[in-house]
């Protein structure tokens, strides 16, 4: 392998420390603790393992949250109103609903009932239009996690070629528009995609985010290229690995991703820190 390791695990640590050294000053100044209020319909249990790290990452920098598991049997309406709930609770600074929703549930019109303010997903087309018109204010966590990894390679943005390959709502897309914020050339791939070796082939930075394990072979990626694998999937060994073929990715990349330990603990970080900045964004309306 002559890759190095983007260790996510670090600069996420890092960025919970910051948000927590924050959230002490805003106390210390007569502030109160920003609140998250987390809500998880039915009983998946990948959605109740990420839901679990949230809540863990909360009490780990002194965010106040609340949790609610409604059963998979909830009304569309039902959930609407537990959001109107939180939507107006002035302890509430974001409200976070784990998806995926249950068939039954428009996920289009959750995200849309809660108010953009406490949009700490990032997801409700005022923050992603926001984004789309260079003036972000509450940003997808993932995507936004991915840029400050980046960052923290010292990646240069501006005319490299970024490959983006999934173009889901959470990842994808959103992941496409910080790309052009970044002033990086943007290309999104998916399952229309005909040549997905070939545009893969062509990138300085490739983000990856499916849900198919081997799908990015090693020998696709450019040499010196950066990696960044959004997959989590677990095999039947029970061996949890991404969507790209990590072997094989490494012996060409310059900067890769490992799958855990990646993406995943900057998605938590990122919401973290999107909290705490609804609540300033809060506070600077009251003042
Ligand atoms: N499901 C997978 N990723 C996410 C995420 O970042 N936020 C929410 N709410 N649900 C998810």
């Amino acid at each position: 392998m002559s890759a190095r390791l983007i260790d996510g695990k670090r600069i996420a640590s890092d960025h919970r420390q910051s948000v927590k050294q924050a959230i002490a000053a805003r106390r210390a100044a007569g502030k109160r603790a920003p609140g998250l209020a987390v809500i998880l319909v039915g009983d998946d249990p990948a959605s109740q393992v990420y839901v679990g790290k949230k809540i863990q990452a909360c009490e780990n920098v002194g965010l106040v949250s609340q949790a609610e598991y409604p059963g998979a049997d909830i009304s569309q309406a039902e959930l609407l109103a537990l959001i109107d709930r939180y939507n107006e609770d002035p302890a509430t600074d974001g409200i976070l609903v784990q998806l995926p929703l249950p068939a039954h549930i428009n996920a289009s019109a959750v995200i849309e009932r809660i108010r953009p303010d406490k949009d700490v997903d990032g997801f409700h087309p005022y923050n992603v239009g926001r984004l789309a018109q260079r003036v972000p204010l509450l940003r997808a966590c993932t995507p936004l996690g991915i840029i400050r990894m980046l960052e923290s390679i010292d990646e240069p943005f501006r005319g490299r070629q970024a490959v983006v390959v999934g173009a889901s709502n959470i990842v994808g897309r959103p992941m496409a528009l910080e790309f052009l914020l970044k002033g990086a050339t943007t290309t999104v791939c998916h399952r229309f995609t005909t040549d997905l070796a070939r545009e893969v082939g062509q990138a300085d930075i490739v983000v990856v985010g499916v849900g198919k394990p081997g799908l990015i072979h090693g020998d696709w990626i450019r040499t010196g290229a950066t990696v960044i694998d959004v997959g989590m999937n677990r095999l039947d060994s029970g061996k949890l690995v991404g969507d790209v073929d990590f072997a094989g990715a490494a012996e060409r990349a310059a900067w890769i991703t490992p799958v855990p330990g990646g993406v995943g603990p900057m998605t938590v970080a990122m919401l973290m820190s999107n909290t705490l900045r609804a609540a300033q964004l809060r506070d600077a309306e009251t003042a």
